[in-house]
């Protein structure tokens, strides 16, 4: 049977990038026949500093987020991670599991942590990916649906559920499979189309937030860094136009075309054209979002009780993985 389990930290607000890559990819999962359950890593957030108080915003913004863009409660499991500490506790098995050298090659860890001093980094964000692979394993998860970015710690996870049916002589975790498909896996900056857009880019002009108003979008995407040739009529001829290509993909995952269908509507109009129907797009599709967003963070008495009736469901699932877990390694269990 399959299950899918896929989680974002809310470390911060919402990106384009998050949308596209992640949790519209979440909610085209929903309601297949599939269990779907999705998280607010809250554990991952505080491997770096997190004001107490911004992370409870964030977390509760994150749910809003979720259910905003057409998550559903009674089709999906939606808590924060924090809530069921089976992952914890799963993930320090795991930290037993994982070799220093697998953590030492992840290359968000080198990204965080290159031009700092690696010694002064909490061991939890050098530990980070062996939490994750507990979030998914904990519920036995056979598909993971993430943004490019995450494709190495979903390989990880294979690593450790493989290493550990080997070593205990067991069949027990499954070998997760990474869904990274569509037009934006990977939503590159509007200021440089080498860096990839993301919450912390000091820039804010570089991304698109899901609660920027829509002459913020606009504007942004006015802005957004082009060359000043004209579109081609297939995707393979922008070859080596970074930037060009992000808008083109940007636009087929809004409007669900595919990328050569963009460009046999633009082939031949430069970016003048092009980029006030990509800004309407936007505002068209996100604006309802982030109206519905402002509209739940009313009642963060709901949001909390949907958070913990989650909880409550994923704790049923992972509680029995875990405790079998706890016997296959040898843990004595006697209450
Ligand atoms: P996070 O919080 O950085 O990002 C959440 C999701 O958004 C995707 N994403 C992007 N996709 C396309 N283009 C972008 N520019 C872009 N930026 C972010 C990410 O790939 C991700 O899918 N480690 C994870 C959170 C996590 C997790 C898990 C994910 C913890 N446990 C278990 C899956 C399963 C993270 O930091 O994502």
């Amino acid at each position: 049977t399959q299950r899918v389990f896929s989680g974002i930290q809310p470390s911060g607000g919402l990106t384009l990038g998050n949308y596209l890559g992640a949790i519209k990819r979440f909610v085209e999962m929903q309601g297949q026949g599939i269990e779907t359950i999705y998280c607010m890593v809250d554990m991952h957030a505080i491997t770096v500093w997190q004001d107490p108080e911004a992370l409870k915003r964030q977390t509760r913004e994150l749910a809003a987020g979720y259910l905003a863009a057409g998550l559903d409660p009674s089709k999906s499991i939606l808590f924060n991670q924090s809530q069921v500490s089976a992952h914890a506790e799963l993930g320090w098995v795991f930290n037993c599991v994982a070799r220093m050298g697998w953590m030492n090659r992840m290359t968000q860890w080198k990204d965080k942590t290159s031009g700092k001093d690696a010694e002064k980094s909490s061991l939890g964000l050098f530990a980070y990916p062996s939490l994750m692979a507990a979030d998914i394993l904990v519920y036995h998860a056979t598909h993971v649906p993430v943004g490019e970015d995450q494709k190495q710690h979903v390989e990880l996870t294979r690593d450790i559920a493989a290493k550990f049916n080997h070593d205990y002589k067991v069949d027990f975790f499954p070998i997760t499979n990474p869904v990274i498909e569509g037009s934006a896996t990977r939503v590159m900056s509007l200021r440089d189309g080498t860096k990839k857009m993301s919450k912390s880019d000091p820039s804010d002009a570089s991304r698109i937030n899901l609660t920027d108003e829509a002459d913020t979008i606009a504007k942004k995407i006015k802005k957004a860094k082009t060359d000043a040739e004209p579109l081609p009529d297939s995707f393979d001829a922008l070859e080596g136009r970074a930037e060009a290509k992000n808008l083109v993909n940007i636009y087929a995952a809004l409007s669900g075309m595919t990328k050569d269908a963009v460009l046999g509507e633009f082939a031949g109009q430069g970016f003048g054209a092009f980029k006030p129907r990509l800004a309407d797009l936007a505002v068209a599709s996100l604006a309802p979002i982030s109206t519905e967003m402002s509209r739940l963070m009313q009642d963060p008495a709901e949001i909390d009780r949907i958070l913990g009736e989650g909880a409550d469901k994923a704790d049923a699932i992972a509680r029995p993985i875990l405790e079998k877990t706890y016997d296959i390694v040898g843990m004595v269990r006697s209450r």
